[in-house]
């Protein structure tokens, strides 16, 4: 009697192992597809040669596995590099890396995913594209690597593996940044229309995605950005008002595009990840995650370590684990793990309508 319970049960157990097995297998996504800024640039912008938005010098990378500077805007890995491991995949890599083998003949294949984010990109063109990629050319890129693709293992084959991969946006905060530095820009519009029309203009390319193939979509808000270092500086080191209703007008702009966009193409899932909310609360409660310091930058130098960026000549703080901030404008590893983590696994005040664990069951 004992016996047979037992093994009714055993049996039950290597029952739902095997599901079990069977179901996190199907939770994979074949590939990560990036678009953004420095918060997710895992190398492009070192081959723009033009460029002075390069993440080259120390003590950029201290952290990472090779402890140099490697492009990344961070002391060790970034967000695309976190949502990679979640994945237990490599890093999608740089565009611009692969686009230089192919032209020495080497091999390449897109179908383990490629990045195009690039630090200084905005949704907006800008002036300088010799700086940075817009987010209109990284998607003219994808474009351009869809092509090659469809070649690769033709359209079906290519469909089916598009729709299951994961396509990660992270960008805005540079147009942002942009609106505030430019009183031409705040002279032409009202924050809510610039707001507005950054929306309007991402759910352009964001189609052009989706035309492309994109089914599956991991899109970030942007974050109290009148909190980060440089914007401190100008209001005594406390968060700077108007940038950071900027950021709440244009979250909430992406929010009602997103549900719209979604009812013009009901095949669309995504996870949108309230950057926002994220940040305030490790800045607002900063030793329920181990941080000591939110105000000041690891490395730069002056107030804040915010007057001077990150160069070889700057400060550098001895334990990166407890400063929400890298340099005065990026988030440290650690912050980015947390990220990471709630974009993973949070609730839907973090992560909604759904999560990204749940968008790769979809
Ligand atoms: C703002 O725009 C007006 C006309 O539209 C112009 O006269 C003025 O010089 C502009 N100011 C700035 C700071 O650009
Ligand atoms: C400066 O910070 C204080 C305190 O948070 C805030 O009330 C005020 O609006 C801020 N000023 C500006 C110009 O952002």
């Amino acid at each position: 009697m004992g016996n047979s319970v037992m093994l009714g049960s055993t049996i039950l157990f290597i029952f739902f192992y095997i599901f079990n097995l069977e179901s996190l297998e199907a939770q994979v996504a074949p590939a990560i597809y990036v678009f953004g800024d420095s918060l997710v640039d895992v190398g492009n912008n070192n081959y723009l040669l033009l460029s002075i938005e390069k993440a080259i010098l120390p003590h950029y990378g201290i952290d990472f596995p090779t402890k140099k500077p490697n492009g990344r805007f961070s002391n060790g890995k970034n967000a695309a590099d976190l949502i990679a491991e979640k994945l237990g995949v490599p890093t999608s890599p740089p565009y611009l890396s692969l686009i230089s083998k192919v032209k020495n003949n080497r091999n390449v294949s897109f179908l383990d995913g490629v990045s195009f984010a690039s630090g200084g990109a905005g949704i907006f063109d800008g002036k300088n594209d010799l700086q940075s990629i817009p987010f209109t050319k990284q998607v003219d890129y994808y474009s351009q690597v869809h092509e090659q693709m469809t070649q690769q293992v033709g359209a079906p084959t290519l469909q089916k593996h598009l729709s299951k991969s994961i396509f990660a946006v992270v960008i805005g905060s540079n147009d942002l940044f942009g609106y505030f530095n430019s009183k031409d820009l705040q002279n032409k519009s009202t924050p809510q229309q610039y707001a507005d029309s950054m929306a309007t203009s991402l759910k352009v390319q964001l189609q052009r995605v989706y035309n492309y193939g994109a089914r599956k979509f991991v899109i970030a808000g942007i974050g109290s950005i009148g909190c980060c270092p440089t914007f401190r500086l100008k209001n005594k080191t406390e968060c700077a008002l108007e940038a950071n209703l900027m950021s709440i007008r244009y979250n909430d702009g992406l929010k009602s595009m997103l549900k719209g966009w979604q009812l013009e193409n009901n095949d669309i899932s995504y996870t949108y990840f309230d950057t926002y909310v994220a940040l305030q609360d490790m800045i607002q409660y900063p030793t329920s995650y181990g941080f000591v310091e939110v105000k000041a930058a690891c490395c730069g130098l002056g107030k804040l370590n915010a007057e001077v960026p990150c160069l070889p000549i700057s400060n550098i703080c001895s334990n990166r684990q407890d400063h929400v901030f890298w340099d005065p404008f990026h988030p440290t590893e650690a912050a980015a793990r947390i990220f990471v983590d709630r974009i993973f696994n949070g609730s839907p005040k973090y992560s909604s309508p759904i999560n990204m664990r749940q968008l790769l069951a979809v």
